[in-house]
C-alpha cells in the first residue's frame, strides 16, 4: 500500500522542503520511491510559488539533497488532511495552525486528521529536541543544525512507516 507523507512548516522554503528532499533521497536509495507520495507545504502564504531559500538549497546541496526544483505552496485544507497519511509538523505553532484549520469540521473527522499529525522531532533518535527551529533568521550553523535534526528524524520516520506497511 502506498503512503502519503506531507512535511509542514511556516514558509515552506526552509525546513519542510529540506525534509522533503531528505526523505525523497532516503526512499530513492532504498528503492521504495514508488510506495510513497511525498510533498511539503507551509501554513503561511508569503512564499507561495518560490523556490526554497537559497541558503537551504546551498546547505542541503552540500549534503547531496537537491531542492532546486521545489516550489512553495500553502497547506490546502481540508484536502491535505484527507490526502496524506502522515503529516509532519516542524514546530508547535505549525501544529496549532493545522488544528485551527480543522476546527470547523465534524469531531470524528477532526480526530481522524489529528491522528495523522506528528511532530517531526518525535522521530529523532540522536537529537533530543522538541521542535525543528526556524532557521530563517539564523546563521549558517542554524541551517546545518536543522539538517542534522531532519536527517535524524527522516531516517526513523521511514523505518517507522516501513514497519507499519509490513504489518
Ligand atoms: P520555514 O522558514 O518555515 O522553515 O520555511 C521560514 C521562512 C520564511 C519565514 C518564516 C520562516 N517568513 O517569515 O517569511
Amino acid at each position: 500500500m502506498n503512503s502519503g507523507v506531507l512535511f509542514v512548516c511556516l514558509g515552506n522554503i526552509c525546513r519542510s522542503p529540506a525534509a522533503e528532499g531528505i526523505f525523497r533521497e532516503l526512499i530513492r536509495r532504498e528503492q521504495v520511491s514508488h510506495q510513497f507520495r511525498v510533498d511539503s507545504a507551509g501554513t503561511g502564504h508569503w512564499h507561495v510559488g518560490s523556490p526554497p531559500d537559497s541558503r537551504m538549497i546551498e546547505h542541503a546541496g552540500r549534503r547531496g539533497y537537491d531542492l532546486t526544483h521545489l516550489r512553495a505552496r500553502q497547506v490546502d485544507a481540508p484536502k491535505d488532511f484527507d490526502g496524506f497519511d502522515y503529516i509532519l509538523t516542524m514546530d508547535f505553532s505549525n501544529r496549532s495552525r493545522l488544528h485551527q484549520l480543522m476546527s470547523s469540521a465534524e469531531p470524528a473527522r477532526i480526530e481522524e486528521w489529528k491522528s495523522k499529525i506528528h511532530m517531526m522531532t518525535s522521530f529523532c533518535r540522536i537529537h533530543k529536541i522538541d521542535e525543528v527551529p526556524d532557521p530563517y533568521h539564523q546563521d549558517e550553523q542554524g541551517f546545518e543544525w536543522v539538517l542534522d535534526i531532519l536527517e535524524d528524524s527522516c531516517a526513523e520516520l521511514l523505518a517507522h512507516i516501513k514497519q507499519q506497511m509490513n504489518r
